[in-house]
């Protein structure tokens, strides 16, 4: 069997094509323009990179885009002063600091501090209490991704069988949460999991979130199962750095029903669903 590959890339500029027009009839019926600020402490390669993409893309559907840079060595102090500034800001509808932070700051602390109506990451504890408790919350970017290409594929998910492989705050749990509100029977397994291939292989969807390089094989693999790839990990090749993600894709492909690739899957849509959601934060801020 060969699977069917889910275009997160394709899909991810569909929903960027939505929220753009949502957001030209915002301006044009309403005279609202949706605003994210984006807060970078530190000089970390990768995250620039993440914030270098969300900043063009924000400003490529018609929204506000602001970027703080802020120094490695910032105050705790300063840096909860700039959020409440953000938090006041009429302009500004979504907050998102990026993660990891420097170790001389308090993550918890810093993201308690957003307020949970501009949480556009869904991190804040109010957040992830709504969302553990099946009420209106701004939900994590990645696997609300995630949960839309499932959606998208297989219509209703009530159900299926579902294992999350991988226990974070950012993916694991909030994707269990989503999984378990489509009716889905959930089971979250991680690196101290029992015989985690069979396990694995009971799921209809398999969403792997480990951040181990093609961990998952096709042996892990029902046939005919929808399988997720969260993974973005950077391995040295043939003496070439190479993207790959948590699942051998090339073993896994063969065994399951449909599969995301690496990259051009989940990648795309978490992006996408950050636009989204501020697009959200901005219409039920304004009734
Ligand atoms: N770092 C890696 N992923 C994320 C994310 O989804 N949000 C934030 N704020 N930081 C991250």
């Amino acid at each position: 069997m060969t699977a069917t590959i889910i275009d997160g890339k394709a899909f991810a500029a569909k929903v960027r094509s939505e929220v753009a027009a949502h957001v030209a009839r915002l301006k044009e019926e309403q005279g609202l323009q949706p605003g994210l600020a984006v807060v970078l402490v530190g000089e970390d390669p990768a995250s620039q990179v993440y914030v270098g993409a969300k900043g063009k893309q924000t400003v490529e559907v018609g929204m506000k885009s602001v970027e703080h840079k802020l120094p490695a060595d910032t105050s705790e102090a300063d840096l909860l002063a700039l959020i409440a500034g953000l938090n006041t800001d009429p302009s500004i509808h979504g907050i998102l600091v990026q993660l990891p932070l420097p170790g001389h700051l308090n993550s918890e602390l810093v993201i308690n501090s957003i307020d949970p109506a501009k949480d556009v990451d869904g991190f804040h504890i109010s957040n992830v209490g709504l969302l553990g408790t099946g009420q209106k919350s701004m939900v994590p970017c990645t696997p609300l991704g995630c949960l839309m290409m499932l959606r998208d594929h297989h219509g209703s998910l009530s159900g299926l069988n579902a294992v999350v492989v991988g226990r974070s705050n950012i993916v694991g749990k909030p994707m269990a949460q989503l999984l378990l509100g489509d009716s889905c029977t959930v089971t979250i397994a991680h690196s101290r999991t029992r015989d985690l291939a069979a396990v694995c292989r009971g799921a209809d969807i398999l969403v792997a979130a480990v951040g181990r390089p093609e961990m998952i094989t096709g042996d892990f693999v029902k046939p005919g199962a929808t399988v997720i790839d969260v993974g973005i990990n950077r391995i040295e090749r043939d003496g070439k750095t190479k993207l790959v993600g948590d699942v051998e894709f090339a073993s896994a492909s063969t065994v399951a029903g449909a599969i995301t690739p690496v990259p051009g899957g989940v990648g795309p849509m978490t992006i996408a669903c950050l636009l989204a959601n501020t697009l959200t934060a901005c219409c039920r801020s304004h009734g």
